[in-house]
């Protein structure tokens, strides 16, 4: 893939990440062109000035809508709040341009249909920034799993957990609205829901409880803001072939930081893995002595690739910004025209489904089936 031209909007949390990747991409994997950084946009031309600069992106601008135009760039990374996803993924896919989108897909669900749509329509690829499904240890429990070797999976509990809004004082900003979405469900379920994904497939049925720990939070001009949405929810699910879920996510988990946990029951074992210990995983067997039976820690190596691509030793550890960098090897690959390990906008829209019908359940306090 000779030369890809970037496009990035937006250069805030994930902003960044995606800038690192593209800059990372090629020397990380050493089998592809470096991609040539053609601009970046920013809400106003001082700083996207400013990030072009840092990021090393050739040119800037203050208006989004620049990027369309532009026969330099093929790929269009967006990276901008939630209820801005729908508008700049369908213009640049209809401008031509592939799309790497941030999770979620949109706050309202017609939106996630246009996008899927729109991607059809294109046929460029459209792919989601869900970074977790591309931990070297989650493929490799994908693996152990295929292989059966902890029997047929029954039961699987996964909390996803951290505590930046954990703080009553914490101040009202984007998360909090209405706009960007139904809060927990949209900024934190949908990634073990892209977890679930990866590892067994859709969620089929659903019931589901959100909570506001805090009606108000402080605003920019001093006062309180009547906080919009939840930032606590717990789901129960049943996935498609049978599997029983249990999903519980929160902003606001004092001391919890970066925490997706798995913990995966099957038959003949059991496996553990918690993202705030992403290097490792733990795997219990009924094979072998029973005196000695005991969960067995195995920890991030070259052999699970692609970590060697990273470092040649074991045990030293990959980190949050190495995941985008994979995800963007993958974005390459299926620009390439080969299969990739990325959810793309059709898959993508099955998740967004799933989280409304959470939605849906919490209003109707009942399950809902999934379907479409
Ligand atoms: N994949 C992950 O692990 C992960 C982690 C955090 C956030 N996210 C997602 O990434 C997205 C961005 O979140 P964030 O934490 O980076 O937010 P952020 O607030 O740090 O950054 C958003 C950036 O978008 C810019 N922006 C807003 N409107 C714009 C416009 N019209 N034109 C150009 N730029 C514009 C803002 O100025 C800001 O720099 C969200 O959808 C969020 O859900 C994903």
């Amino acid at each position: 893939m000779a030369g890809l031209g970037i496009g990035l909007i937006g250069t805030g949390y994930m902003g960044k990440c995606h800038a690192l990747a593209w800059n990372a991409v090629a020397a990380t994997f050493g089998d592809v062109e470096r991609p040539r950084l053609v601009t970046l946009a920013e809400v106003n031309p001082a700083l996207a000035a400013k990030k072009a600069g840092e990021f090393g992106f050739a040119k800037s601008t203050g208006t989004w809508r620049d990027l369309l135009a532009d026969p330099q760039i093929d790929v269009i990374s967006v990276t901008t709040p939630n209820q801005f996803h729908a508008e700049m993924a369908i213009a640049a896919l209809e401008a031509g341009k592939h799309v790497w989108c941030e999770k979620p897909m949109a706050p309202k669900l017609e939106d996630a249909v246009c996008m899927r749509d729109a991607a059809a329509r294109s046929g460029k690829v459209a792919a989601m920034g869900y970074n977790y499904i591309q931990n070297p240890m989650i493929r490799q429990i994908k693996d152990l799993l295929a292989e059966g070797a902890i029997g047929t999976v029954n039961h699987v509990r996964v909390e996803m957990d951290e505590d930046f809004m954990a703080d009553p004082r914490a101040p009202f900003y984007w998360k909090s609205e209405a706009s960007s979405g139904y809060g927990a469900l949209d900024d934190f379920a949908v990634h073990p829901l892209s977890l679930l994904f990866t590892l067994f497939g859709h969620v089929q049925s659903v019931v589901a409880d959100m909570a506001k720990p805090y009606a108000t939070r402080p605003a920019a001009d001093g006062g309180e803001r009547a906080v919009e949405n939840h930032d606590i929810a717990s789901v129960l699910m049943r996935l498609e072939g049978g599997i029983s879920v249990v999903l519980m996510a929160s902003r606001a988990a004092w001391g919890r930081k970066g925490r997706i946990a798995l913990q995966i029951f099957g038959s003949a074992g059991s496996i553990l893995y918690d993202q705030e210990r992403m290097n490792e995983f733990e795997i219990y067997r009924t094979d072998g002595n029973p005196q000695t039976q005991g969960y067995a820690r195995v920890l991030a190596a070259p052999q699970h690739k692609p970590y060697d691509r990273f470092i040649p030793a074991p045990g030293h550890g990959l980190g949050f910004n190495d995941l985008k960098v994979i995800e963007c090897r993958e974005l390459i690959t299926a620009l390439g025209g080969q299969p990739a390990h990325l959810i793309g906008f059709e898959e993508g829209l099955r998740i967004e489904r799933s989280v409304h019908a959470m939605a849906k359940s919490f209003g109707s306090r009942g399950w809902v089936e999934i379907s479409g």
